[in-house]
């Protein structure tokens, strides 16, 4: 098994309604492993730079309206196959659709509010990670 490094985002909804300690604790309890976390309020700039490749699509602006519509908290979570696993803790994109147990179906609300943002592949994961963190950032710690 490969231990990856992902980037997860818990949106502004997960901070507005008090579930930043959940979230996380889904991560670690799955073995997911927060190396790296800061939390920020995002400018317009940071937010359409790091979607920009969902540009043209048409919830582009809302997406980002969203995301700087209070502070979200950034981590890096490392951990065996982390892209996948993040991806499987979080559940489906629209919560409707998320399986029971998974942080969207348990906590969101919307398919445009849905607290949790992570990496869909492990290329994409490294070029999130250094959109927001710098290397000296990340920690590295064993069980
Ligand atoms: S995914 O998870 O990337 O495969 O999903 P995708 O459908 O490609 O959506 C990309 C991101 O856009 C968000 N999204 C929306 N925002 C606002 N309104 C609507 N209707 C909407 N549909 C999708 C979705 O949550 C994804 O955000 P991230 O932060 O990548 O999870």
């Amino acid at each position: 098994m490969a231990i990856e490094r992902t980037l997860s985002i818990i949106k502004p909804d997960g901070l507005k309604s008090h579930v930043i300690g959940k979230v996380i604790s889904r991560f670690e309890e799955k073995g997911l492993k927060p190396v790296a976390i800061r939390l920020q309020q995002l400018s317009q700039t940071e937010a359409e730079g790091f979607y920009a490749v969902h540009k043209a699509r048409p919830f582009f602006k809302d997406l980002v309206s969203f995301m700087i519509s209070g502070p979200v908290v950034l981590m890096v979570l490392e951990g065996e196959n982390a892209v996948l696993a993040n991806r499987e803790i979080m559940g489906a994109t629209d919560p409707k659709k998320a399986d029971k147990g998974t942080i969207r179906a348990d906590f969101a609300k919307s398919i445009d509010q849905n607290t949790v943002h992570g990496s869909d592949s492990l290329e994409n994961a490294k070029n999130e990670i250094a959109y927001f963190f710098r290397e000296t950032e990340i920690q590295t710690y064993s069980a």
